[in-house]
């Protein structure tokens, strides 16, 4: 079986340390891995290392073993390329094409997805130089994560981070899952905006309990981590989903329907495209008890009074908040699945509907989904149950085809 080619460009940040958990990723997930850092990148973390952990020998110059011309080989024979971490130094070498070392010389020679994973200070990374090569990377073709919000070196937080190994993981996973040739297609959200909510909301009764729902949030998230992966801009409204923050993706997270709506209308001010695969509550408690509800002897509970909440889809659908929006609803059913789903989607007003079933042990908390995708031309897209990526890559192929 062919052993995907990749080559992880490692550069001159502190973050160098937290790269060899994506390489031990990458190599027990069948990748074959060629690490080509930076001479800074080994003040950080050593040759052996990089050597003991991908089973190739490291080289950072393109003198070492130049019969093979390995300037020109290792970027022409690999899949995927993804530095991480990229200095502000690396990404104005690529952004300027700059052949000084192997790793560079590699960048140019690749014609397979370049992933880009940028870590550095706040001030590195907003600084106009930064930004400006970023976008010139964007514009060719590369798949530039924007890093996380958090903890840099020292006691500095703010954007910099760099995000989850794990999470930059499901990112090469996803590009090299969608054909390593098809560059352009890969990156066919590149410069679009996407929001996405996920999660379950949650209405307080009081400061201990609220009327919840099953949602685990995994499809959203799936979602998410798929339109970054294609090179969208995602800003994630999440509530109440206790996952890990996808790598790239702007993630706010909410508690109620009402927190939701603010949340999602906001950052849809200026989006392509709106998926609503959040559960949201569509009732609220009237009231909200600032104590703990408690037992009384000999007395029966109170009955809970309910409010409907707002209806987010139908609002967005309704009144789109920019010209062209393409809006995506779910419809979460556990009857009569493909009747109640049409009829939902006309009643909504939005260009795709997602139905699937739901039940205690179907759909909420799984890592598999199966659906039907409605499209208000009158289009049916099954979905065969697989993972939750595969249905979210084909919402975003529709997506792509109506934003077209
Ligand atoms: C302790 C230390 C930490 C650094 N961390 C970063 C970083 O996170 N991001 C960055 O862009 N530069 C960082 N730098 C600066 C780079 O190492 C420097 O720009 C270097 O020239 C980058 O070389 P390279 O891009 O060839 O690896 C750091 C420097 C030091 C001394």
């Amino acid at each position: 079986m062919h052993k995907p080619k990749v080559v992880l460009g490692v550069s001159g940040g502190i973050a160098a340390y937290k790269a060899c958990e994506l390489l031990r990723r990458l190599t027990e997930s069948g990748h074959d891995v060629r690490v080509v850092p930076t001479e800074s990148a080994l003040h950080f973390v050593g040759a052996a290392t990089w050597s003991a952990l991908s089973g190739h020998p490291v080289s950072t110059e393109v003198w070492a073993d130049v019969h093979e011309v390995p300037h020109v080989r290792i970027g022409q024979g690999a899949d995927l390329v993804i530095v991480a971490p990229a200095t502000a130094d690396i990404l104005a070498k690529a952004a300027h094409g700059l052949a000084d070392d192997l790793l560079t010389n590699t960048l140019l020679t690749a014609r397979c997805p370049v992933v880009f994973a940028p870590a550095m200070h706040t001030e590195m990374w907003e600084h106009p130089a930064t930004q400006e090569n970023v976008a010139t990377l964007r514009r060719r073709g590369a798949l530039v994560v924007d890093p996380a919000v958090g903890r840099l070196t020292g006691v500095d937080t703010g954007k910099g981070r760099f995000p989850e190994p794990a999470e930059l993981f499901e990112v090469v996973r996803r590009v090299l899952g969608r054909g390593g040739d098809a560059v352009d297609a890969a990156q066919d959200l590149a410069g679009r905006h996407v929001v996405v909510s996920a999660g379950g909301t949650r209405e307080p009764l009081d400061p201990v309990r609220f009327l919840g729902n099953r949602s685990s949030g995994k499809q959203g998230y799936a979602l998410a981590r798929s339109a970054a992966a294609r090179g969208a801009r995602v800003t994630l409204v999440a509530a109440n989903a206790a996952l890990p923050d996808p790598a790239g993706v702007d993630v706010v997270p909410v508690g109620t329907a009402v927190q939701l709506r603010e949340a999602v209308l906001k950052a849809a001010a200026d989006a392509d495209a709106v998926v609503m695969a959040a559960a949201v509550a569509d009732f609220r408690p009237e009231t909200y008890a600032t104590g703990k509800i408690k037992k009384k002897d000999g007395e029966d509970p109170a009955p809970i009074a309910l409010v409907r909440n707002p209806d987010i889809l139908a609002e967005i659908a309704g009144d789109r908040p920019r010209v062209g929006q393409v809006v995506v609803g779910f419809a979460a059913e556990t009857d009569d699945v493909l009747a109640n789903g049409r009829a939902k989607l006309a009643r909504k007003g939005c260009d795709l509907l997602v139905v699937n079933e739901v039940g205690e042990r179907k759909t909420f908390g799984s890592e598999q989904n199966e659906a039907i995708v409605l499209g208000a031309d009158g289009s049916e897209t099954p979905v065969p149950y697989g993972p939750k990526e595969d249905l979210a890559d084909t919402i975003w192929d529709l997506v792509v085809q109506r934003l077209a």
